[in-house]
């Protein structure tokens, strides 16, 4: 996917600068407030939403089938590290904060167990629920809860499947360091995944400071660390709204904090609570590329200083021999995976066209992808990038390996709302090649699905491409109006900004795989007939369809001809 080699291009400049241990002084020790002779110091190891990348991966997350190109990340790594880190510091946990479920065959193939299986090896003193944990309810997850060694914690669910309630406790103590470690999942995860009624989420914030007030109370501990599966801004909000959490350790939302570019944020991040004290947040990307660790120096319940980053997992780092080659002889079982027949297409999907124009690949990947949302959220339409369209599927029999070819990304859906004239601009930015959200190239050309239709002229300047564009599921096709909200299924690579389509947003709530839900749609809807349909249409107009009002209409004809100082404030405002 050329939006994918760009973002990989940018992750090899900034591995070369190694990332170096950084150290803060806390503003309470700083001012002398707080006395040094009895602090506390503990390592902090963290992963989170590995999801079922067990072996080592390129950066983009698919196989690394070519190690000169690079190989990052593995389960093999990780405990190479731990292993070798953990015994030169007396105090340390090791906690995983969720979402090992979904993402490449060892899930797909295999279920919970190799996951299980591997987790148990790590020696993780703690892991929390992430949001696919319940993908495929809670029996499922049950099952692999009986099978995990490491104790799992998740304060804000009330569960009825048995082993979850028996199982997982909402925190745990440690005795030896006189610490509580409390943990929360998103609320949200009725939303994004599939458990049944059975299962009950409460507010995360409001649930991690009734445990933490509680553990003060009723347990012998001097200090709380939060594992949350919340998300970044949620995890700041926890810092912000809490008293008494002093250390928040996150996944969910696949932020990348350090120095390194395209980072969001600084790790640790740094937030003041209701008392006014410092909490620290650290949370490590996603994938397993780098393992999140910290060392931090604790005065009672407050944080005074902290040494540590993460540390990113390379071609130079040391793998655990044996379970790197457990990992690789699980793979296989995934070839006689892969020969299996899904069900069967008239036509040839072809991917050879999709960079340019309307292409059958495109329609159907789009229209499952709407399908697969259509019972859970109300979804106008479908966006995807051309570029993750790898491979054609011959008319015939489809394998899961053909489809896996076709979206070897591993890239998972997820929705955006954009008002019509955010889409106005999506879409101009397409057809132009240039993004007219912040002046740069797009880098892919897009395909969508039914209830959307792109009509553009290519011979019209750039700028003003764009002849109409028109929505409307299940109705006729109506023009975009520029003032209404809809709701567009889309990708998590292109809701982080790739390919320059949509303005990067911060969280992404990833749901299912493309690949599986191309499989689960060409099981339903067998033989597949579509074709190209008049979904991308070029024509020779040249005035655009006002879109809406006449107001609105000038509105994108001007957005067009930004000036250049408001480029430079767009282009700022998403480099922050
Ligand atoms: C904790 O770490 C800090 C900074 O590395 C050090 O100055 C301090 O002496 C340590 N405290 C203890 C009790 O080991
Ligand atoms: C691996 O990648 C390198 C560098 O991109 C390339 O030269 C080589 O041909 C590739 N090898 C295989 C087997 O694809
Ligand atoms: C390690 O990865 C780099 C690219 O990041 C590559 O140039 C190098 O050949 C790799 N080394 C090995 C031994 O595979
Ligand atoms: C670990 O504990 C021992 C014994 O209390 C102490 O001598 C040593 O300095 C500690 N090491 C670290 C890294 O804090
Ligand atoms: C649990 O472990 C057993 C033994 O390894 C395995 O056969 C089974 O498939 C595992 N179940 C799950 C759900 O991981
Ligand atoms: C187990 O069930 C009890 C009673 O309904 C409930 O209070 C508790 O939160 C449940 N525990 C979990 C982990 O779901
Ligand atoms: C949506 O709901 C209908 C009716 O219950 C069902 O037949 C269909 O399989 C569901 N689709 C998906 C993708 O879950
Ligand atoms: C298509 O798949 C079916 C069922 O797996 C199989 O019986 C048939 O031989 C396959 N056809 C071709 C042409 O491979």
């Amino acid at each position: 996917m050329r939006g994918a080699a760009t973002l990989a291009l940018a992750f090899l400049a900034f591995l070369r600068s190694v990332i170096a241990e950084d150290y803060l002084v806390s503003r309470q020790l700083h001012q002398g407030h707080v006395k040094r002779a009895d602090s506390f110091n503990i390592s902090i190891y963290h992963v989170n939403d590995i999801h079922a990348h067990l072996d080592e991966i390129k950066t983009s997350g698919t196989d690394c089938v070519n190690a000169t190109q690079g190989c990052y990340g593995g389960y093999a790594r990780i405990k190479g590290v731990v292993d070798a880190k953990r015994p030169s510091s007396n105090n340390s946990l090791f906690l995983n904060l969720g979402d090992e479920f979904q993402g490449t065959l060892y899930y797909s193939f295999y279920g919970g167990e190799k996951i299980a299986d591997t987790i148990n090896q790590l020696g993780f003193d703690a892991m929390t629920l992430g949001n696919h944990e319940f993908d495929q309810g809670e029996n499922f997850l049950g099952n692999f809860i009986k099978n995990v060694t490491v104790p799992i914690l998740c304060a804000n669910i009330n569960s009825k499947e048995q082993t979850i309630n028996s199982t997982v406790k909402p925190y745990k103590v440690f005795p030896q360091f006189k610490t509580a470690v409390i943990a929360v999942t998103t609320d949200t995860v009725p939303s994004i995944s599939n458990p049944s009624e059975d299962t009950v989420f409460s507010d995360p914030i409001a649930t991690a400071q009734y445990w933490a007030d509680y553990v003060y109370e009723h347990e012998k501990v001097e200090r709380v660390i939060a594992m949350t599966h919340i998300g970044y801004k949620i995890d700041i909000e926890l810092a912000k709204k809490t008293r008494g959490i002093h250390m928040i350790v996150g996944g969910h939302s696949h932020t990348l904090l350090g120095d390194m570019a395209g980072a969001q944020g600084k790790y640790p991040t740094i937030e003041t609570n209701l008392d006014g004290d410092e909490v620290f947040i650290v949370t490590a990307w996603r994938y397993g590329v780098y393992l999140g660790y910290i060392d931090v120096e604790f005065s009672g319940q407050k944080v005074l200083s902290y040494t540590g980053g993460p540390i990113l997992l390379d071609n130079t780092t040391q793998q655990d021999t044996k379970l790197n080659k457990q990992i690789k002889d699980w793979r296989g079982p995934f070839e006689e995976f892969a020969a299996v027949v899904v069900g069967t297409t008239d036509v040839e999907l072809d991917q050879s066209t999709c960079q340019m124009k309307e292409c059958t690949l495109g329609n159907v990947m789009c229209d499952a992808m709407l399908d697969a949302r259509a019972n859970q959220s109300h979804v106008d339409g479908c966006i995807i990038n051309a570029g993750g369209i790898r491979a054609t599927i011959d008319a015939g029999n489809i394998t899961r390996g053909e489809v896996l070819t076709a979206f070897p990304f591993g890239n998972s859906l997820t929705e955006l709302k954009f008002t019509g004239e955010e889409l106005w601009k999506v879409w101009e930015g397409l057809v132009a090649g240039v993004s007219q959200f912040n002046g740069q190239k797009t880098t892919s050309f897009a395909q969508v699905s039914k209830g959307i239709r792109v009509t553009y002229n290519p011979e019209n300047e750039a700028g003003k491409r764009l002849i109409n564009l028109e929505i409307g599921q299940g109705a006729e096709l109506k023009t975009v109006d520029l003032k209404k909200e809809y709701t567009i299924v889309t990708l998590d690579f292109l809701a982080g900004g790739g390919d320059n389509i949509f303005p990067a947003v911060k969280e992404i709530v990833a749901l299912d795989t493309q690949a599986e839900i191309l499989t689960a749609y060409v099981e339903t809807h067998s033989p597949i007939k579509t074709g190209v349909e008049g979904r991308i249409v070029e024509t020779d107009k040249t005035k655009p369809v006002v879109p809406g009002s006449s107001n609105g209409a000038q509105a994108v004809v001007r957005s067009a001809w930004m000036p250049a100082a408001l480029c430079m404030g767009v282009l700022l405002s998403l480099a922050l």
